[in-house]
């Protein structure tokens, strides 16, 4: 039935008819744990009465106008996620993609402004961007770009959570107009950089006229128990891009800006035909609602803290694991070996996990998971991994 499907991805063999919190259901009416929620998107877990009532009630008022005319749900929207960022404008989009090409375009026309004509992003070495064609170029992954050169022109890479190389990048070369920076790397294996290096990262773009950039689109919305991942400092980007958890499973993203980025795009400069519709700000509006009300963000920094501490525990003799790492409710196990076997063994189990590059167990799970659940994922991936390890030192 998939033939007339490109083969962009090798799927896994089940297929998913029902969710309800951190349970899906397949075909045949097996239980699955989901403890990776549409690789962060469901962050309110699967069929949230309030995301449901809110996109039905809004299906059956109005689903599209254009951005042709006022859309009082993107204003508001835009009001909650300012308030929420310390932001001060927002450009709504349908993917993480475009919020990061949105911010790239904010970033080159800054630097017209300027009167740099050659305008460079610094970015980092295993980031991941998206699959446009600039985001793949800002991507720092060559399994992501290779077949599709020509890349885009415009960007300097540097190590991730490496301030000298940054400082480096500004004292060599006059063009840079800002750095684009996940504040932990998901897709590059759960990275957490030193404490201090968004700081330096400000320091360094306050010095030298640059913009502070944030990719936030795996990392914000909670997931990491505050907000935006740049909470846990002090330091306020300029530029900020969400998307995968806003709408819950809705497509929606969105690039938020303030101070001198905030008025960057003007009329004509940039646009989207569905970004923001009524029935994606309907989505995200249910969503900062319940972030809100239900305190999730600080609820995902606790069962986050006892998941890290519960994987250290389980795992702590185990050799072959070679660190375990997270930031709230983004967590990494790595290995000392490639281990996407691991994914299916799971599924078999009726577990969802992710393996990110090739060694590092990823779970993600929605951040309304209970203690009592978190303690599920905590002894099933830990036995899993021993398993793994196990048999490998044996056979
Ligand atoms: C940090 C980051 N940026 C950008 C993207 C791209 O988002 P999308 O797939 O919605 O275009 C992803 C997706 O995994 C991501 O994790």
């Amino acid at each position: 039935m998939a033939d007339h499907l490109m083969s962009t991805y090798n799927r896994l063999p089940v297929k998913f008819e029902r969710g309800e919190g951190i349970w899906l259901w397949d075909t045949e009416q097996r239980q699955y744990l989901d403890a990776l929620a549409g690789i962060a998107v469901c962050g309110l877990g699967h069929a949230h009465p309030a995301v449901t009532q809110a996109i039905c009630t809004q299906a059956a008022r109005l689903v599209h106008t254009s951005n042709l005319y006022g859309i009082t749900l993107q204003e508001q929207l835009a009001d909650r996620l300012c308030s929420a960022a310390g932001m001060e404008r927002v450009f709504f989009t349908n993917s993480g993609a475009e919020s990061n090409e949105a911010a790239i375009k904010i970033a080159r026309r800054f630097g017209h402004g300027k009167g740099i004509n050659s305008p460079a992003i610094i970015v980092m070495q295993n980031s991941f961007h998206g699959r446009t064609l600039a985001t793949l170029t800002a991507t720092g992954n060559r399994k992501v770009q290779a077949g599709f050169e020509p890349l885009v022109r415009g960007f300097l890479r540097v190590p991730y959570n490496d301030i000298a190389a940054i400082r480096t990048v500004a004292e060599t070369t006059g063009d840079v107009v800002a750095v684009l920076v996940e504040p932990v790397q998901g897709e590059g294996g759960i990275n957490v950089p030193d404490t201090g290096y968004l700081d330096g990262i400000r320091r360094l773009c306050d010095a030298n006229d640059w913009l502070m950039m944030l990719d936030e689109i795996q990392t914000g919305m909670g997931r990491t128990g505050k907000w935006f991942a740049f909470q846990h400092g002090d330091s306020v980007p300029d530029v900020v891009t969400i998307a995968k958890s806003l709408g819950n499973g809705v497509p929606i993203g969105a690039c938020l800006a303030r101070d001198k980025a905030a008025g960057v795009l003007q009329p004509g400069s940039h646009g989207t035909t569905f970004g923001g519709n009524p029935l994606a700000c309907s989505a995200g509006l249910a969503v900062v609602d319940t972030l809100e009300k239900d305190r999730l963000p600080a609820h995902a920094a606790a069962v986050g803290e006892l998941m890290l501490t519960g994987l250290r525990a389980a795992l702590s003799d185990v050799a072959g694991v070679t660190d375990i790492r997270g930031v709230g409710l983004m967590i990494g196990i790595e290995l000392d070996r490639p281990c996407g076997e691991l994914v299916n063994r799971a599924l078999d189990e009726g577990l969802l996990i992710n393996v990110t590059a090739e060694s590092v167990v990823r779970l993600l799970p929605p951040l309304i998971i209970t203690d009592r659940q978190a303690g599920i994922v905590i002894d099933r991936v830990s036995e899993l991994v021993r398993e793994f390890l196990g048999e490998q030192a044996h056979g």
